[in-house]
């Protein structure tokens, strides 16, 4: 047994919708990796336990998975936006949310994410970031204003499998983005922050 399956067996296990949205995801699509998965779809899902947002948005649906865990831990009266770009991807998302008893607490935006999100008047308990990497600090900027104060943001890949400790490569866009959004915000004093080596690596921000 490896470190991962240790942790996965003392965890509560995957429910079974998730397993199967997992799944489909594998199966249909080129890049499956992109789904959270198990530990960081529990992860999240303990998260919103423990927040208790009313308002909540994610950028980046891709197949719902992260949507489906963090609406399971919302109460029947508040809403979880997500946005995604891909418009390929709404038929599989809307069925996968038609698959769980929380999918009505999610409303679907389909868009490029710093659009929709000028588009939203709501102010936020709780945003998850997880969209086109090259974007991120401009993503936190314009979420910022219409996070609470007190609220969280939640940055995921911030470890960027590793890369953000090597050499990069002047063409590797996506590498150099996270290391500016890291480096931003490690010195960003309106927000306190604490990064997490979960999967990928998952940076906590609050509001201050
Ligand atoms: C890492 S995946 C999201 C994974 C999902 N949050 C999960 O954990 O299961 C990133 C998604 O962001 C979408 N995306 C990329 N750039 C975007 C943008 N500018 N606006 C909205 N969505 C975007 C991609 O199409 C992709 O589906």
């Amino acid at each position: 047994m490896n470190i991962e399956d240790y942790i996965l067996s003392h965890s509560d296990p995957e429910p079974e919708y998730l397993a199967k949205v997992n799944r489909a995801t594998h199966v249909k699509l080129i890049n499956p990796r992109m789904c959270s998965g198990h530990l960081q779809g529990r992860v999240l899902s303990m998260f919103c336990h423990m927040i208790s947002p009313k308002s909540v948005l994610e950028l980046g649906t891709f197949t719902g998975y992260s949507a489906l865990c963090m609406a399971e831990a919302l109460t029947d009266n508040a809403v979880l936006h997500t946005i995604e770009c891909d418009d390929e991807l709404e038929d599989f998302i809307r069925q996968n949310f038609a698959g769980s008893e929380h999918g009505h607490k999610i409303k679907l935006h389909i868009g490029e994410a710093l659009n929709v999100i000028e588009s939203l008047s709501e102010t936020f308990d709780l945003v998850f970031i997880d969209a086109d990497k090259r974007e991120y600090l401009a993503y936190y900027e314009a979420v910022l204003p219409k996070l609470r104060a007190g609220g969280f943001i939640l940055a995921d890949n911030t470890l960027w499998d590793g890369k953000v400790l090597k050499t990069v490569d002047a063409n590797d866009k996506q590498t150099i983005e996270i290391m500016h959004f890291n480096d931003f915000i490690a010195t960003d004093d309106r927000v306190e922050k604490v990064m997490l080596p979960l999967r990928d690596g998952l940076t906590l921000i609050r509001k201050k």
